[in-house]
């Protein structure tokens, strides 16, 4: 197989336990994701990344790991596990695991050894501190609390940058990173597509310097390891690094390199957070200034790196209730709109479960309702800051991880046929209006227009990986842009508002064919958008 076919590929993430139940227990599993794999084919997803899945006592759900080569009995066993692969092998989909390797949970065999003496051999898997006076080692942070985390036992701190309950590993430790590498190989062994790598830029970090992201070491690491482990794979490999520009991204990401095949970044998702503020401080989104950084990502990373394009992931609210409009008459135009502008940028894309019919945001009223760590810790840290409970809980309707994890909508049956029993998450209650049923049924719903936009990257891989430059429409909230490859160009228009919108191209499009468009009529070559409208066009030969 190519190298590079990661580069042409569309890749479907998986949030296993909202994805589909097998066994009745309210917990999606590896068996209901075999159920599924049909769907993924027919929507043309050449690989599957699949978020944790090993044994975990899931404080952060699975990205607390107690064991990395067991799978966690709610979602089966290892024999499942390598049914899941065989199976999607058999319709050419790849499995890529997520590799959570910036922490364990506090309960791997590892911790618990570490926590019995400074001279257990484990002990320095992980990252120990001590302190005068009981003052803690430094002021490294955990979200809003402290990153350090008193052992009376050991009369010692523990990093753990995320959760107390992910202690973060030493990768000073040589013996702990052999052990991680044979894991990894254990797992390229088995035959799967890759690994999407969590936190990787923290590891390499230096706590004393108040170092956590990008640290000195963190390149070296990443090479070693490629070096190491599925560098001699024909694998897919996508870091998940908060915080890279441009110019960091290219460390990760230029071939010549051999560190890793492509980061996610986060600069577009971070637009609508207040400067220097955490994601709950929200601002409005300018959708001029979306159009500057997805365009300095395209032009930047051209030749030198590799984007990875998403909207979503179960980090992230719903992307149509976020910037497009989730009402019963904007929902799958938006929703399109969002889809067209993206996937015609170079890079590879990733679709998130229930993102290709259109999933919403699900809304709570207390905080009894939440799931996710990252949020009843705000919660509680913000009441206590004074904060009303209104104003937090807005803030989790509208940024809350929970809201991409409600459990995938399938059909009209009870629990839209994710589980016959009570889901461990409650189900959307809009499933009778957006679920995959009824998205099939229709032959203009978002679900085609992201089948369809998939195909067209497929068959215009040149075009859309060709040279790329704004155009100006002399209104703001007009977005387009050119990509082209010599003679054969693409234009992209989309109106990113709910108003109608004039604008001027100084292009003629009569001659042009439409490869996709999200309204029922002409495109109209009278300079005037309706809500949501958005389209590609592809032109031939000189006649622009
Ligand atoms: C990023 C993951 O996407 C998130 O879900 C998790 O909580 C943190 N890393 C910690 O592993």
């Amino acid at each position: 197989m190519n190298k590079n076919w990661w580069k042409n590929a569309a890749i479907y993430q998986i949030y296993p336990r909202s994805f589909q139940d097998s066994n009745g227990d309210g917990i999606g599993d590896l068996n209901g994701i075999i159920q599924r794999l049909d769907h993924l084919k027919y929507l043309g997803v050449d690989a599957i990344w699949l978020s944790p899945v090993y044994e975990s006592p899931n404080i952060d759900n699975g990205y607390d790991i107690s064991d990395y080569q067991k799978i966690n009995p709610e979602y089966g066993t290892m024999e499942d596990m390598d049914r899941l692969i065989e199976e999607a092998d058999k319709r050419s989909i790849k499995i890529i695991m997520d590799l959570v390797i910036n922490h364990t949970s506090s309960q791997h065999f590892w911790f618990q050894e570490a926590l019995k003496s400074k001279d257990n051999p484990y002990h320095d898997y992980y990252i120990w501190r001590t302190s005068a006076d009981s003052n803690l080692p430094n002021s490294l942070m955990a979200d809003s609390a402290s990153a350090w985390e008193y052992v009376p036992s050991l009369d010692e701190y523990y990093l753990h940058l995320h959760s107390k309950e992910q202690p973060d590993l030493n990768w000073k430790n040589p013996e702990m990173k052999k052990a991680i590498w044979k894991m990894i190989i254990y797992w390229l062994e088995k035959g799967i597509g890759g690994f999407r790598l969590d936190v990787i830029d923290l590891i390499g970090k230096e706590p004393d310097k108040l170092i956590t992201k990008n640290g000195p070491e963190l390149h070296p690491l990443i090479h070693e390891l490629n070096q190491e482990t599925f560098g001699n794979y024909n694998v897919v490999t996508v870091g998940e690094t908060w915080g890279a520009t441009p110019e960091i991204a290219k460390l990760y990401s230029n071939p010549e390199r051999k560190e890793l095949s492509m980061v996610f970044q986060f600069e577009h998702i971070n637009l609508d957070k207040q400067a220097g503020k955490r994601k709950w401080d929200l601002k409005a989104l300018d959708p001029q200034k979306l159009h500057q950084v997805f365009s300095k990502w395209q032009r930047q990373l051209k030749n030198e790196g590799w984007n990875a394009l998403f909207w979503n992931n179960h980090d992230l609210p719903r992307i149509i209730s976020r910037w497009g409009d989730d009402s019963r008459q904007y929902r799958e135009l938006s929703g399109k709109m969002l889809a067209i502008y993206l996937y015609f940028m170079s890079g590879t894309p990733y679709i998130y479960q229930g993102e290709e019919i259109g999933m919403t945001n699900y809304e709570i009223s207390d905080i009894s309702e939440v799931n996710d760590i990252e949020s009843r810790q705000m919660y509680y840290d913000r009441l206590d800051k004074g904060y009303s409970k209104e104003e937090i809980l807005q803030s989790i309707n509208t940024k809350g991880r929970d809201n991409a994890r409600h459990p995938m909508q399938w059909d009209l049956s009870t629990n839209a046929g994710f589980t016959t029993a009570t889901p461990w998450l409650v189900v959307h209650p809009n499933y009778k209006d957006i679920n995959v049923e009824t998205a099939l049924a229709k032959q203009n719903s978002l679900f085609f227009t992201y089948k369809e936009l998939i195909e067209l990257r497929k068959n215009n891989y040149d075009i859309i990986n060709g040279e790329y430059e704004i155009l100006n429409t002399g209104n703001p909230d007009v977005l387009a842009y050119i990509r082209y490859k010599e003679n054969e160009k693409i234009i992209v228009v989309v109106n990113f508002s709910k108003q109608l919108q004039q604008y001027s191209l100084q292009i003629n499009l009569n001659h042009s064919k439409c490869l996709i468009h999200n309204y029922n009529t002409k495109i109209n070559n009278s300079n005037e958008l309706q809500a949501y409208e958005a389209f590609a066009v592809k032109v031939s030969g000189n006649n622009l």
